[in-house]
């Protein structure tokens, strides 16, 4: 009881985890018999979803053992000693008698990811997919590490979105020509229509290198999947794959900026009108490819 008042009182740090929590509430239905429940947030960066998860999902399922579990990979500057420590260190603070140095862990971006068969009933990203080299190898990975019937939500933005995600310039990322994208981007911060990347900013930095950084940036660190590559590889491995929670995300955002509470779970869908939404915010920001697996061994 004592724990369940604790997860309604859980804030988050991002709408983005309300939004997947909101997901994971409606999808996962955790039978009597079931002891423990596995969740993993691959490409989990600084570990806030996963201790956000864990908290709620210990507060929901009091007499389960809640499992959570997360990755990243080297090549996106996953330092392994550092970042490891710091995100255990994190955890530790939140779930101190879990095992968080089994739990987290950084792996190449084409290695194997280092689950068993059939292991997780949850598997989640936040802001990923727009930055993973081979799409194909990791929906295989979802697709043998989920359990039969297993589900797999991941919010990110299509290739369709009109406008970057982290410089905010128009259509930078569908330009594939550098030397185009550079001078497309020299404009955008010429005319100070663009967001800067701390992370990218350097003392002194000309115009000329600045563009230079952040078109290397989004060559060398960015892949936005299509609408259509995503179905296809959903199908390629026999995973049931829809677009059905986008809006909720939309309107987790709207909830936030009026001041109310998020949802924790979502109501039932409507399928045209999800798909006709859909359609149009595709275009606009974030989407939620969700998938499940299907129950058949
Ligand atoms: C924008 S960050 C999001 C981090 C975290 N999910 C969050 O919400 O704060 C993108 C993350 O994707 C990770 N990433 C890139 N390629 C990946 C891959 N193939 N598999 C798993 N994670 C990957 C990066 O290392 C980085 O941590």
């Amino acid at each position: 009881m004592e724990k369940a008042m604790q997860g309604l009182k859980l804030k988050a740090k991002s709408v983005t985890h309300d939004h997947l929590l909101g997901v994971a509430n409606s999808c996962l239905s955790i039978k009597e018999e079931q002891k423990t429940i596995r969740i993993l947030d691959v490409g989990c960066g600084n570990g806030d979803l996963v201790s956000y998860l864990y908290l709620s999902f210990e507060a929901k399922y009091p007499n389960k053992n809640v499992e959570l579990y997360g990755f990243d990979v080297f090549e996106h500057g996953a330092k392994k000693n550092d970042y490891l420590n710091g995100v255990i260190g994190k955890l530790s603070s939140f779930g101190p008698s879990v095992p968080w140095g089994e739990r987290i862990t950084t792996i190449s971006n084409s290695e194997r990811w280092p689950y068993e068969d059939d292991y997780f009933d949850l598997i989640l990203s936040n802001q990923v997919l727009e930055h993973v080299h081979d799409h194909d190898f990791l929906f295989s990975e979802v697709a043998r590490t989920l359990k039969p019937g297993g589900f797999s939500a991941h919010l990110f933005p299509l290739s369709s979105c009109f406008v970057e995600c982290h410089i905010l310039v128009p259509l930078a990322h569908r330009i594939k020509n550098y030397e185009l994208l550079k001078s497309f981007i020299r404009f955008f911060i010429r005319v100070k229509a663009i967001r800067h990347f701390p992370d990218l900013l350097e003392k002194n930095m000309s115009l000329t290198r600045l563009s230079e950084s952040y078109a290397d940036y989004l060559v060398n660190y960015t892949n936005y999947p299509s609408t259509a590559k995503c179905l296809r590889l959903g199908r390629k491995y026999k995973m049931r794959t829809s677009f059905k929670y986008t809006k909720n995300f939309y309107l987790q955002k709207l909830r936030s900026m009026v001041g109310l509470n998020p949802r924790r779970t979502y109501d039932k869908n409507n399928t045209f009108a999800d798909y006709g939404l859909f359609m149009f915010l595709k275009y606009v920001s974030c989407v939620t490819l969700f998938m499940q697996k299907e129950n058949i061994k």
